[in-house]
C-alpha cells in the first residue's frame, strides 16, 4: 500500500508572517490525520521558520527548486542541502514553470534531482505536457522524453516522488479528468518498471497536479495510480488544504 503524500506548492507567496499562520493552522487542524503523508512548499525565505514551527508535527517541509552544484561560485543558487540544514526533507525539480520561465530542461532537471537524491533529501520530479502537445497527440511521448531526462542518472530510491501536472491544468481552475490522469500516471508507473523494476514501480509514489480543489480530490485519488496530489493555489488557504488531505485519505 502507497501512502497518499499531498503537498503544498505556495510558489512565490506568502511573508515570514503569513507563512507561520498558515502552518500553525495546519499543525493544529492536521496533527491528528493519520494515513496520509503532508507537505508544504513554502518560499525559501520561510523554511527554516516553518520548519521550526513545524517540529514535533509529521507535517514535511519541502523547497520549491535546487542548484546541481554543492557548493562554489554561483551566485543565488541554493544546494539541497543547504535547503536540507534549513529543515526541508523534500524538493520539487522541474516544476512546469521553472521549465517555462527559468531556462530548466529534462537534462537540467536530470541533474538537479540526482543533486537531490545525493543529499538525503526527497525529490519531487514533475513533468507534465503542454495543451499544444496534447492536442497533437504527443502527450505520453513527451512524459517519456522528461521521464527519461529527469531520471536519467537519478539511482533507485525509496525518496524518488514523481508528480504528474498537465501544464494546461495548473492555475487555470480546468483539471485533468480522472481518467485522463490515470492514463498518464499507469503510463508513467509502467516507465519506472522499466526503469527501476517491478517493486519500485509498485512502491512509488505518483502525484496529480493541476488544479486539484477539496470537491475533485477524492475522484483523482479514487483512481488506482494517483497517489497524492500537488496543490497550487488551493494551498494557500489553510481551510482549503485541509479539506484537500483530508480527502486523500484512504477510505
Ligand atoms: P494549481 O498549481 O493547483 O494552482 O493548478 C499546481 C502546481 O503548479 O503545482
Amino acid at each position: 500500500m502507497r501512502t497518499p503524500f499531498v503537498v503544498g506548492n505556495w510558489k512565490l507567496n506568502k511573508t515570514i508572517a503569513e507563512a507561520l499562520v498558515n502552518v500553525t493552522e495546519l499543525k493544529n487542524q492536521l496533527g491528528a490525520v493519520k494515513g496520509v503523508d503532508i507537505g508544504v512548499a513554502p518560499p525559501f525565505t520561510a523554511i527554516h521558520s516553518v520548519a521550526k514551527r513545524l517540529e514535533g508535527s509529521s507535517i514535511a517541509v519541502c523547497a520549491q527548486d535546487a542548484f546541481w552544484e554543492t557548493s562554489g561560485a554561483w551566485t543565488g543558487a541554493l544546494s539541497a542541502s543547504m535547503l536540507h540544514d534549513a529543515g526541508a526533507t523534500w524538493v520539487i525539480v522541474g516544476h512546469s514553470e521553472r521549465r517555462q520561465h527559468f531556462g530548466d530542461t529534462n537534462e537540467s532537471v536530470g541533474k538537479k534531482a540526482r543533486a537531490v537524491i545525493s543529499s538525503g533529501v526527497g525529490a519531487i520530479v514533475c513533468v507534465g505536457e503542454t495543451l499544444a502537445e496534447r492536442d497533437a497527440g504527443r502527450t505520453l511521448s513527451v512524459i517519456d522524453a522528461q521521464l527519461d531526462g529527469g531520471l536519467a542518472e537519478v539511482p533507485d530510491s525509496n525518496h524518488l516522488v514523481i508528480a504528474y501536472e498537465p501544464v494546461w491544468a495548473i492555475g487555470t481552475g480546468r483539471t485533468a479528468t480522472p481518467a485522463q490522469a490515470q492514463e498518464v500516471h499507469a503510463h508513467i508507473r509502467s516507465r519506472v518498471a522499466v526503469r527501476y523494476g517491478a517493486d519500485r514501480a509498485a512502491a512509488i509514489r505518483i502525484l496529480y497536479g493541476g488544479s486539484v480543489k477539496p470537491s475533485n480530490t477524492a475522484e483523482l485519488m479514487a483512481q488506482p495510480d494517483i497517489d497524492g496530489a500537488l496543490v497550487g493555489g488551493a494551498s494557500l488557504e489553510a481551510a482549503d488544504f485541509v479539506a484537500i488531505v483530508k480527502a486523500a485519505r484512504p477510505s
